[in-house]
């Protein structure tokens, strides 16, 4: 059998508060293969970031619980991986997009400094060592990638000089520097207005084509699973409930719940077209 470079395969976690415990993921499985755009979506609580982060192996302690299931990249199991060969691959094979770069990004440090350091670090787990001069030449190139001019400039400068889309521009770029396969974003943008975030959706994507990358996007906003996605992943309360091409559920939901948030669009948007809100 040929495994997708990600898979999630019947994940089940739980939190436990105050000596009561509440599952937040039920048997949740979704693929995402080499090369693919693949949508996770879900109205807030439904457990989009609590998969993202158990993805990441951000969930391995008290209040979190792993009751069960597997989590697969490129055919070994990550939550049964010894811990340095999991660290090895998140930061550097697998990579996220954070959603608020006011608070991913150190005030106290230039952009530079904390893209070399990020780069340091990700070169350490992989065992490969560069200069300083070499180090800050990639995050140079790193930030032409993002389209940003005049990238000595940029890394010379502090977060609080910066827009707020050129805030997330970096915090793609800083996505890039290990040159992963798999990009998790969740919500990327949401705290930008919508032509800029339409610009860093369209971005990314063509980012993520330009270098045959993986995506995995999550959101709660279907115009933006429509312009991101290929394929999609609805999820109700910690249940996927319906997956399929993103045509196809566009076109024709069966889940109840995903013709909800179809219906829910128009209202939220007063009334414009499906998607329109972030078309480029
Ligand atoms: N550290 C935690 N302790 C206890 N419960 C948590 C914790 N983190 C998340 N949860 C619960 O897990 C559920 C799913 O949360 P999650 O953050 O994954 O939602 P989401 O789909 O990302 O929502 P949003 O769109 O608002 O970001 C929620 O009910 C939340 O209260
Ligand atoms: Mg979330």
């Amino acid at each position: 059998m040929s495994f997708p470079l990600l898979r999630v395969n019947n994940l089940s976690v739980a939190f436990s508060t105050y000596g009561r415990t509440s599952r937040v993921l039920h048997n949740v499985s979704l693929d995402v293969p080499a090369r693919s755009q693949v949508a996770l979506v879900g109205e807030s609580g439904s457990g989009k970031t609590v998969t993202m982060k158990a993805i990441m192996g951000l969930l391995r302690q008290p209040p979190a619980r792993i009751l069960g299931g597997e989590i697969y990249y490129d055919g070994a199991d990550l939550l049964t991986m010894p811990d340095k060969e999991r660290l090895r691959l998140r930061g550097t094979a697998m990579s996220m997009v954070f959603q608020d770069p006011m608070s991913s990004l150190n005030p106290v440090f230039t952009i530079g400094d904390q893209m070399g350091t990020i780069l340091k670090y990700a070169d350490k787990r992989l065992g490969r060592s560069r200069s300083t001069k070499e180090r800050m030449a990639r995050v140079h190139q790193v930030l032409d990638q993002v389209r940003m001019r005049d990238p000595e400039r940029i890394s010379r400068s502090y977060p609080i000089e910066l827009s707020g889309g050129m805030r997330q521009r970096v915090l793609i770029a800083m996505a890039l520097l290990s040159e992963p396969q798999l990009l998790i974003a969740d919500e990327p943008g949401t705290a930008l207005d919508v032509t800029t975030q339409a610009q860093i959706l369209k971005l990314l994507k063509d980012l993520v084509e330009e270098r045959g990358l993986a995506l995995l996007m999550i959101t709660h906003n279907l115009g933006v699973v429509r312009e991101t996605s290929n394929y999609v992943y609805v999820m109700n309360k910690g249940i996927i409930v319906e997956h399929g091409e993103t045509t196809g559920i566009f076109e024709t939901p069966r889940d109840p719940y995903t013709q909800s948030l179809i219906n829910a669009v128009p209202r939220l948007t007063g009334g414009m077209r499906f998607g329109a809100e972030v078309a480029p």
